[in-house]
């Protein structure tokens, strides 16, 4: 079932993140449908609730462009009737205003995300608010982002550039923005920290503090770059040095602050590297398109499943239902 991003917000705000997780292919969508029904190995497997967590679903402007969009909305079409107990967001990511409008009329997504961020603040509150009636207008929610991370956003190069609290509380209020994306440190990409980590919760707790009671933020930027999936895809052939990400056992902590969405791409790129790397490495006369594909489903499952559980998302799918009122899927 397809839900917005806030109904989910309302329920964790305080107490975990949901996962707001990129997928470009089939391969990416099963895997992320059957790790937040916690049945890595099956479509048919019967989901595990005590694992089970609900789940953003986020296409990028790339994302949507590297075939067609409508094979990717087909997909995730698919995956609705194939996993009918799933319940989550389909979620635009570092959208322009234009693609914006395309998702909203579409009809298909519930939330999408206005990055006006790069803009001067009149001009980020200009534009956000222009979205953000459009999609209210038509049931969709609205994120937006203040601050600036580091590394590179699609075309956008940015420096790191901490969001101000008082900023944050006028951006929200005066464009009606309904969850609020913050620079607190983290960067985009496998790159993230040279040296120490380097999260700044102090600042998270200050935007908290200023912003209206039980206000959704969104941590983006927040892969964790695992030291085990890197070294896989050096065992096997890559050659990727120097990469850190944002340590997992921050995670509860930001949520405690009020971050309801973790935006996780580049962890599973760095899955989907790994497991193809090693099945061509392992079948070097092999070269079926399905050999690789079969083993990074399941892995990639298990792989949301060891999120959902850092998150504190895993567990909560049947909490979600009952209060969303979605009876039972089956
Ligand atoms: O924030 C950027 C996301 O990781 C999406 O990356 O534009 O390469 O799909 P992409
Ligand atoms: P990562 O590069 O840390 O996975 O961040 C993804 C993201 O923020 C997508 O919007
Ligand atoms: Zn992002």
């Amino acid at each position: 079932m397809i839900v917005t991003t806030n109904e989910l917000f309302r329920l964790a705000y305080g107490k975990y993140a949901v996962g707001a997780y990129n997928i470009n292919n089939l391969e990416q969508a099963v895997g992320l449908f059957r790790g937040n029904l916690a049945k890595p190995d099956s479509n048919d497997q019967p989901a595990d609730e005590a694992k089970s967590a609900p789940f953003i679903l986020q296409i990028s402007r790339g994302a949507r462009a590297y075939t067609d969009k409508r094979f990717l909305e087909a997909i995730i079409r698919a995956a609705e009737q194939v996993f009918p107990e799933a319940i989550f967001a389909v979620h635009l990511d570092h959208g322009t205003e234009e693609v914006c409008y395309d998702c909203i009329d579409s009809g298909f997504y519930s939330s999408v995300m206005i990055d006006a961020s790069h803009e001067v603040f009149e001009e980020n509150v200009a534009i956000t608010k222009r979205v953000v009636e459009r999609a209210h207008e038509k049931g969709v929610v609205v994120e937006a982002e203040l601050g600036q991370l580091g590394g590179v956003e699609e075309d956008i190069e940015g420096s790191v550039c901490l969001t101000d609290p008082s900023q944050a509380a006028e951006f929200v209020e005066r464009t009606g923005c309904d969850s609020l994306a913050v620079a607190i440190g983290t960067s985009h990409g496998a790159y993230k920290f040279q040296g120490s980590q380097a999260l700044r919760l102090d600042r998270l707790a200050e935007i908290q503090r200023i912003l209206p009671e039980r206000f959704p933020l969104v941590m983006h930027g927040a892969s964790s770059v695992l030291k085990e999936w890197v070294d896989r895809i050096n065992q096997a052939g890559g050659q990727i040095e120097g990469a850190s990400g944002v340590a997992e056992d921050q995670y509860l902590p930001a949520a405690n602050l009020g971050v309801c969405k973790i935006n996780i791409d580049t962890d599973g790129r760095l899955v989907w590297c790994a497991i193809y790397r090693e099945s061509f490495r392992d079948k070097p006369a092999d070269f079926d398109p399905r050999t690789p594909g079969k083993r990074f489903m399941p892995e990639y499952a298990r792989y949301i499943m060891h999120k959902n559980t850092q998150l504190g998302s895993a567990g909560q799918l049947e909490t979600v239902r009952e209060a969303l009122g979605a009876g039972s899927a089956a």
